[in-house]
Parts: structure tokens; C-alpha cells; sequence
């Protein structure tokens, strides 16, 4: 059986997630389950990034112990991820055992093959990003030096370390990102690659000293020394699918690994992940699938900088979980910044949830009910929706296959609106014969409903239970496959804003 494995980054709990991490989780989500339905053996990772100063800190801050803060934080991922009806398969934790051990024995077997030496450091770091900045990367002000991300004052850090050998893995690894065909779009591999050819892969401090930084994984060569926090958890990785642990499950799943980030985090996700790899021996991803920011006002939203849109706004406002689904995945694109815009939003949802599949499901089948008694039997296939279906049937497995799952939204829209406009041409409430135009009718919606099912499952069920069809694989969809439509209900699907 082939499989896909599909991974998100996994989240700080120094905050409850919001859209932004939401934007992500959903995207990942939909590529299981588009992958699933057809056929493929899926492990989804999701989880959450435990250790290091940020968690440190939040929790001093809180006045709780790292784990007891952490502990407290995951319920509330996992219950926003519920929600929104995320299938995962693991939720992976930072502090779970089987991760620290894997922690453990990679730093040693990296240690052993001579890539990771003692030395001292000293650079401006920045607690938010768990990352330090060299000149030219970050921002002054006012004689301050500030995150460019964060726009908070950086923290000047001495001290003794260990080095990861990045230096040894440059020519492969810019080899590997310009040939390789891994991540996607592709003009974020370029950025990459111009970044390496720029600045050079230069050696990594990837230990920390105990006495500032306690909360991590202990270096099992120095117990004075604890693991680098992004170590640390672009590790999770290897452990959500038993590296050094479980192999045949190993090899089955890690080489279709699908990575989905952010394009704030793709650094550490190619140029430094792909070289830990490498020194491992073991094959870079498949692909990593980068997405660009939701910002607000310009600004990417995000906690420090206060523009944050919370999940439970979206899911009061638009009332279910199917609905903010499908506007992130409508809004999503890989390579630009979208802005938030709740108008925008208010519109997409009414005139394309509540109005055109909605309000098409509703009036297929309230006329279905009333002029049918609920059966509607194959008739003669009308011409044009049939190929319109035709081709958005198997447009939409190409675009999906490319990732571009807002175009491929569209297409079952478009599909939708005929659909619409053809049962306002036919008026199969006054006509002598509405069988025919509602078979053409629920079988153009029957298509759209399946074709949409990874981002709306719900819906999906619910229209296909009460209109009396099954969701089937994509591959297997055609226009005019249904010999009897058992139509029972005529729901509601979304109500306007
Ligand atoms: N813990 C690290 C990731 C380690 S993965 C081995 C981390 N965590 S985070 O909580 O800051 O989450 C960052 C990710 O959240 C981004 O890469 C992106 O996927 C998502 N997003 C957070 N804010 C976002 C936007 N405003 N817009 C789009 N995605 C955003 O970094």
C-alpha cells in the first residue's frame, strides 16, 4: 500500500494556538484526508515543541513548573484540534519518553561520528523565535538591538557550548536544496539556496548550559549541557514514526514524508534539518510544503505583535468547524501574505456556503421530497454539467496533487453555480418532468460534495446521508454512476452571517 506521512510543526504551548497555527494544522489535515480517501496508508503527526527557555520562562512566568505548564497547555491544543476536527494520528509532546530517549541517542551518535564539538559562543539571541541573530539579520533601534520578527529586544548570550559541524554538510546540502526537488513552492528553495550561497552553512550551537537553560533533554556526553530547543524538536519527526525504535514501521512510512511549515520556520526545515539528516544517514523528506502568513493590518499575525484572530471567534461566528475550514483553505496560498479580512470572509461564506451550496442542497432537496417522494432515478445525462463534472473531477485531483487547494475549491464551486443556474433554467417545481432536471441536479452536487469532503467532512456527511449517495474515491467519481437517488432530508446546511 503506498503511504503518506504528513507532519505539522509542532506548536510552543507558551499560548493557545490561533488561526495562524490553525492555517497549518488545517492544511495538513486535508492532505490526509485527501490521501486516505484515496487509498493511501496515512500517519498524521501534529504536537507540541515543550522545552527550552520561551516554555522556561512562560512557566516561571506563571509561577509553574515547566512540565506543570506544559501539562495544562496540551489539553487545550488537542481541544481547539478537535474542533476543527483534525484527524491525527499522534500528538506528539517534546516531553514524552520515547522522544527524550530518541533525543538522547541521536546527540550521541552525532557526538560519535565527530559532528558536534565543545566551544564558546556569543551572539544576540531571541526568546520568542529560540534563535540567535547575527548582524544585518536583526533590527536597531534607538542603540537597541531588536527580532526582526518579534520586534523585542535581543538578549546577549556568552557561553560554552557544542558546535554542530554544519559547515561539513554545505556543498551536499545546497546540492540537495537546488537539485533535489523537495520543497515547495519552489521559490522557497531558491531563497535557501541564495542564503547558503551568501552566508555559508556555518557550524550550529546546539547545546545549552543547565545553569540559564535546565528545561531540555540532557546531553548524554555532558550533563551539564542540555539539547538546543529546535534540535530537540525537528526530532519529532523521526521518533512520531519510530526511528532507532520500531524500523519496518520507520521505512514504511518516513519516505513519503510530507513536512508542512510556515515560511518563518523554513531555515531550520531545510538548510539545518536536512543536514541533522544527512549526518544521520537518513533521506531528506520527500517534500516540505512551505505556506506563507495569514497577516492583520500588514502585520504577521501573531501573539507578541497583538493582532491574533482566536479559532473561537471564527467558529462562533461562522458556526461550524467545516465552515472556518473551508475559508482557511480558501484563503490559503503557498507563496503570498494573506490579509485577514473579515469582510471579505463574511462574503465568501454567504455567497458561496450559504447561498450557492447551501441553498442548492436545500431546494435539490426539498423538490426531490415534495414533487418525488425523495426517489429520484437516473435520466437522460444533461450534456453540459456532465462534462463541466467531468473536467472538475479530474482537474481537481491534478490541483490537489500540486497543492493548490484553493483553485481546486473553486472548481466544485464552479460546478455548484451551473448547477444552480440550470435548475433555474429548468424549474423542475413547476415542470411536467423534474426527474430528470433533479437528477442532474444531485448529481452534480454528489460530485462537489465528494470532491470536497477532505476540507468539509462533516458537510460531506451530512449532505451525502440525507440526498442518499456515498463518498467514494475520487478516481472513481463519474457523472452518472447513480442509478437511484433516496433522498430523506432536505438539511440546512449554513446559515448567513
Ligand atoms: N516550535 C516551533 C516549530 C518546531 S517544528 C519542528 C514553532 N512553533 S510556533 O508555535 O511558533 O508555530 C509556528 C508555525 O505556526 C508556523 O510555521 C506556521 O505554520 C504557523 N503560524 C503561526 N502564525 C502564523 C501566521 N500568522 N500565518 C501563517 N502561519 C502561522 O515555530
Amino acid at each position: 500500500m503506498k503511504t503518506f506521512y504528513v507532519t505539522t510543526p509542532i506548536y510552543y504551548p507558551n499560548d493557545v494556538p490561533h488561526i495562524g497555527h490553525a492555517y497549518t494544522t488545517v492544511l495538513a489535515d486535508v492532505l490526509a484526508r485527501w490521501h486516505k480517501i484515496n487509498g493511501y496508508d496515512v500517519f498524521f503527526l501534529t504536537g507540541t515543541d515543550e522545552h527550552g527557555l520561551k516554555l522556561q520562562r512562560s512557566a516561571e512566568k506563571a509561577g509553574k513548573t515547566p512540565k506543570e505548564f506544559v501539562d495544562e497547555m496540551v489539553p487545550i491544543f488537542k481541544k481547539y484540534w478537535g474542533l476543527l476536527d483534525i484527524q491525527y494520528d499522534r500528538f506528539i509532546r517534546t516531553t514524552d519518553p520515547d522522544h527524550e530517549e530518541l533525543v538522547g541517542r541521536v546527540f550521541e551518535r552525532l557526538h560519535e561520528k565527530g559532528y558536534v564539538y565543545k566551544g564558546k559562543y556569543s551572539g544576540w539571541y531571541c526568546v520568542s523565535c529560540e534563535k540567535f541573530y547575527s548582524e544585518g539579520e536583526y533590527v536597531e533601534k534607538d542603540g537597541q538591538k531588536l527580532c526582526p520578527i518579534h520586534n523585542k529586544p535581543l538578549e546577549w548570550v556568552e557561553e560554552e557550548t557544542y558546535f554542530l559541524k554544519l559547515s561539513a554538510m554545505q556543498d551536499e546540502i545546497l546540492h540537495l536544496i537546488e537539485e533535489g526537488n523537495i520543497i515547495k513552492p519552489e521559490s522557497y528553495a531558491r531563497e535557501v539556496a541564495n542564503r547558503i550561497k551568501k552566508e555559508g552553512l556555518r557550524d550550529l550551537s546546539v547545546a545549552r548550559p543547565k545553569s540559564r537553560v535546565y528545561w531540555g533533554v540532557e546531553l548524554p556526553f555532558d550533563k551539564d549541557f542540555v539539547a538546543y530547543v529546535w534540535i530537540d524538536a525537528l526530532l519529532n519527526y523521526l521518533t512520531g514514526v519510530g526511528y532507532l525504535r520500531d524500523n519496518s514501521r520507520f521505512e514504511k512510512y518516513w519516505p513519503s514524508a510530507h513536512h508542512i511549515i510556515g515560511k518563518d520556520i523554513l531555515w531550520f526545515h531545510s538548510a539545518i534539518w536536512f543536514s541533522v539528516l544527512r549526518m544521520l544517514g537518513v533521506a531528506p523528506p520527500k517534500m516540505l510544503v512551505v505556506h506563507a502568513y495569514i497577516v492583520n493590518r500588514g502585520l504577521k499575525m501573531g501573539k507578541s505583535t497583538g493582532n491574533v484572530v482566536m479559532i473561537d471567534d471564527l467558529l462562533e461566528r461562522y458556526g461550524s468547524s467545516d465552515a472556518v475550514r473551508y475559508l482557511l483553505m480558501r484563503l490559503l496560498n503557498l507563496e503570498k501574505d494573506v490579509e485577514f479580512d473579515q469582510n471579505l470572509l463574511d462574503s465568501i461564506y454567504n455567497g458561496e456556503l450559504a447561498d450557492t451550496y447551501g441553498n442548492l442542497v436545500r431546494r435539490a432537496g426539498v423538490l426531490a421530497l415534495r414533487r418525488l417522494n425523495g426517489e429520484v432515478v437516473k435520466a437522460g445525462l444533461d450534456e453540459s454539467l456532465g462534462s463541466l463534472a467531468t473536467g472538475v473531477i479530474s482537474r481537481t485531483q491534478q490541483l490537489m496533487g500540486e497543492l493548490k487547494i484553493a483553485e481546486s475549491l473553486s472548481l466544485s464551486f464552479d460546478l455548484l453555480r451551473e448547477a444552480n443556474a440550470y435548475l433555474n433554467r429548468t424549474q423542475p417545481w413547476s415542470s411536467e418532468d423534474p426527474n430528470k432536471p433533479l437528477y442532474n441536479v444531485l448529481e452534480a452536487i454528489r460530485i462537489s460534495t465528494n470532491l470536497l469532503y477532505p476540507v468539509m467532512p462533516k458537510t460531506s456527511e451530512i449532505v451525502s446521508r440525507s440526498l442518499g449517495f456515498e463518498i467514494i474515491p475520487p478516481p472513481n467519481l463519474a457523472y452518472g454512476q447513480t442509478q437511484l437517488f433516496k433522498v430523506k432530508d432536505a438539511p440546512i446546511l449554513f446559515k448567513k452571517v
